[in-house]
């Protein structure tokens, strides 16, 4: 039977050509840690990392590599972030559109006395920006939000709220997860303090590596969540002050990085051209559900076809979804995510709470066939064949 993949929202498959080789190459024919070590092997490799600095900060326009911290992924990112800012009687301002990544180390820090607020959010998982100057006057400490839902699809007006927060000294983090590789970040334009990415996602690379950029202004104010060996100021019984030690405590993920760093040469090769074809898919895998809802599904998230990734959530309104997603798996070969996908006040708020949803995505190796494919196996369901 055909297979047609559809988590892209959950991690890129295929990969980036050229990230499993990236390495292997680094296990078998170099394997050295850097930063510990002043021999050659060791320089080189520390050279390499650097260059990968470099390549996300220009992606994301950030204030320079060396505040480009590496992670196992967003969610390190986002508590480093997060715990590492946020006190005891600060406020913090979210939406119910964010990822268990941000919701639950914030239900920690509330449980720690911090003030958490939600902003509100349309049933389509759009975020109301009326009224959030008053609510930014009150000595609010951040404000943390998605750029786009990994349940919706529906893309946050980053750049509003990055300038409403920049204007009043309000630290803006900002949850690339299913952005970074597919839409662009400019961190200095949006106004964003703190970004957190995954690499195994938009990015195309491997699993176990993503990262976190933070403004000086930030860096001072963050306390790390992890300490320890650094290879830097040994001497000292604390974490170094300057980035990106103080954010990298342990040895790096040396052969996801050199993963990562393909993936993001392949996405420079690629250029603009690869980003336009996967909006392209997105909205064909929008668009030929949309037509399925009038047989008996309810599309998710934003009317608006240019506010939108290439996440497509569906919701069965006459079957039970987690029958559909297994039967679209057993009958059609079309792998989907079905459930609540970590982000449970997302579902609230798109009425799809407890049941969840069917969530279609897609990633640079779809094609326009898988997606008529796909919708046809949908549509054949639905038609109750
Ligand atoms: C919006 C969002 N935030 C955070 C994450 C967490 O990313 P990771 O599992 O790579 O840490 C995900 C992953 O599904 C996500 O979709």
């Amino acid at each position: 039977m055909r297979q047609v993949y559809l988590d892209n929202a959950a991690t890129a498959l295929p990969k980036a050509p050229g990230v499993g080789a990236a390495m292997a190459d680094y296990v078998e024919t170099v394997g050295c840690s850097i930063g510990r070590g002043g021999y050659r092997l060791a320089c080189d490799a520390a050279g390499g990392v650097l260059a990968v600095r470099e390549k996300l900060c220009a992606l994301v326009n950030g204030p320079a590599p060396r505040n480009v911290c590496f992670t196992p992924g967003a969610t390190y990112g986002l508590n480093f972030l997060l715990h590492g800012l946020l006190r005891p009687g600060d406020r913090v301002l979210t939406s119910p559109m964010e990822h268990n990544a941000v919701l639950r180390p914030l239900e920690q820090l509330r449980a720690r006395g911090a003030a958490v607020e939600y902003l509100p959010c349309t049933e389509r998982g759009e975020l109301v920006l009326d009224g959030l100057e008053e609510r930014l006057a009150g000595n609010v400490r951040a404000v943390v939000l998605t750029h786009a839902s990994n349940v919706s699809g529906t893309l946050f007006p980053i750049e509003r709220v990055g300038a409403l927060c920049r204007a009043r000294g309000i630290f803006f983090l900002v949850d690339a997860a299913q952005t970074l590789g597919t839409e662009p970040v400019d961190m200095a334009a949006m106004g964003i303090d703190g970004l957190a990415f995954p690499g195994h996602k938009g990015l195309l690379g491997p699993q176990g590596i993503g990262g976190l950029v933070v403004t000086d202004a930030l860096a001072a104010a963050l306390e790390p969540l992890v300490s320890g060996g650094t290879g830097s100021l040994s001497e000292s019984l604390s974490m170094p002050p300057f980035l990106p030690d103080r954010l990298e405590a342990g040895t790096l993920n040396l052969p996801g990085i050199f993963g990562l760093g393909a993936a993001l040469d392949y996405l420079a090769e690629q250029g603009e051209a690869l980003r336009a074809r996967e909006k392209k898919l997105s909205r064909h895998l929008w668009y030929r559900m949309k037509e399925l809802e009038e047989d008996g599904l309810r599309v998710l998230g934003t009317d608006d076809p240019h506010g939108r990734t290439g996440v497509v959530s569906v919701d069965f309104l006459r079957a039970d979804n987690g029958e559909m997603a297994f039967r679209l798996e057993q009958e059609y070969g079309v792998l989907t995510r079905v459930g609540l996908h970590c982000a449970p006040l997302a579902h609230r708020a798109l009425g799809t709470f407890p049941r969840g949803a069917v969530r279609f995505s897609v990633g640079a190796f779809t094609t326009f066939a898988d997606i008529d494919y796909a919708a046809g196996a949908v549509e054949a369901m639905l038609a109750g064949a």
